[in-house]
């Protein structure tokens, strides 16, 4: 068992690290084209970055494998250009922090536009503002930037990790467009199609936190399953809030998963108790009155609960790998391994 610490606040313990990040990335996107800037910008300014739970959870990935306290001169940024290897291991681990975030938000650019966003984060979504071409080359130019950074680190196996949630990111999307009518009513699809488009992130780019550390095949493969976990959970979470959350909490529209026709794990839950919900599934909630119908039967089914217990169970799992990894006797790696606990805690209590 973890020495307790008492209560850790997991965004506390790095928000000043997490800011010099967030500055570096803001300036590592600069360009001289006006147009590209200001969209490329656009949800990287103070205020609209989100809840940078990656980079958080990352940077106490790193902190809790570290045998040192990271010195406070890694607090400050690191003003050298993206194409220039970074000797120091935290600040490599920063540039994975901070590639994950461009990653992350170039898929969001590219996801606004497939879905005809109107809203993301409390904004109008940058292809609402800008259109959907400038809003694909926002995101094709993040991918390039965060590329640049990545290769800069000199690390094959890193890139490829890196590489592999773009493509995974995109099988996800894919999986999701051209589902068959099996696929609609698996659950196991439903986790697959998960994994792809919001797991596999966090587990590589935690991964290559352990590596960039200098850790083992194994002591990498948990910090993957701690992604990994965390990253299903995450998800199943968002699409509990899809049901349960206001328009206004999540910055985003309610019931958007039922009106885009995606049944997720509420759903599949429900019509289990309710085989009405197959038809609606099959033809993605697109008659008159399908949304109101599965919402209602959704309501009235454990379909919720199941789908907040899985996300538990999941949660559950990512502590057991923080709780897998070697034992280590400095503090400080050991509070942070509290956080990465709490972290998963708060996934499952979120709100938006
Ligand atoms: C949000 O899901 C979308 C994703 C998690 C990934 C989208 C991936 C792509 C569009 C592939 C292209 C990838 C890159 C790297 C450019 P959602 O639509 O279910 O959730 P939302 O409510 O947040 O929109
Ligand atoms: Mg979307
Ligand atoms: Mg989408």
């Amino acid at each position: 068992a973890l020495p307790s610490f008492g209560p850790v606040d997991p965004f506390q313990l790095v928000k000043e690290e997490i800011d010099s990040v967030s500055e570096r990335l803001r300036r590592s996107i600069f360009t001289g084209i006006p147009t590209l800037r200001s969209a490329a910008q656009y949800f990287f300014k103070v205020g609209a970055e989100g809840k940078r739970f990656r980079p958080t959870m990352l940077l106490l990935m790193a902190s809790s494998l570290s045998s040192v306290m990271p010195s406070p001169d890694y607090l400050t940024v690191d003003d050298r250009p993206p194409n220039v290897h970074p000797e120091e291991e935290r600040r490599r681990q920063q540039r994975i922090a901070e590639i994950t975030e461009m990653i992350h938000v170039a898929s969001l650019l590219h996801d606004d536009v497939i879905d005809n966003a109107e809203m993301r984060r409390g904004l109008k979504a940058l292809n609402s503002v800008f259109g959907n071409k400038i809003a694909i080359l926002a995101g094709d130019f993040l991918l390039a930037r965060a590329s640049v950074s990545l290769a800069a680190l000199r690390d094959s196996e890193v890139i490829q990790l890196l590489s592999q949630v773009i493509e995974d990111l995109v099988t996800g999307e894919i999986l999701q467009m051209t589902s068959t009518e099996e696929d609609l009513l698996s659950l196991d699809h439903y986790v697959r199609k998960t994994f792809h488009k919001t797991a596999s992130l966090m587990a590589n780019s935690c991964k290559a936190i352990a590596i960039l550390g200098g850790q083992n095949r194994e002591v990498a493969q948990s910090a993957w399953e701690y992604g990994r976990h965390v990253g299903l959970a995450f998800q199943f979470v968002d699409d509990v809030l899809d049901f349960t959350g206001s328009t206004m909490q999540l910055g985003k529209p309610a019931l958007n998963d039922l009106k885009s026709g995606l049944a997720t794990a509420p759903v599949l839950y429900a019509a289990e108790e309710h085989p009405e919900l197959h038809a609606l599934i099959l033809r993605r909630f697109k008659c008159e009155g399908d949304v109101e119908r599965a919402t209602e039967l959704v309501f009235n089914s454990r379909g919720i609960q199941r789908a907040r217990d899985l996300a538990a169970q999941h949660a559950e799992l990512a502590v057991q790998a923080v709780q897998s990894l070697p034992a280590c006797s400095n503090e400080h790696a050991l509070m942070c391994r509290q956080a990465l606990t709490e972290i998963t805690a708060r996934v499952l209590a979120r709100k938006k």
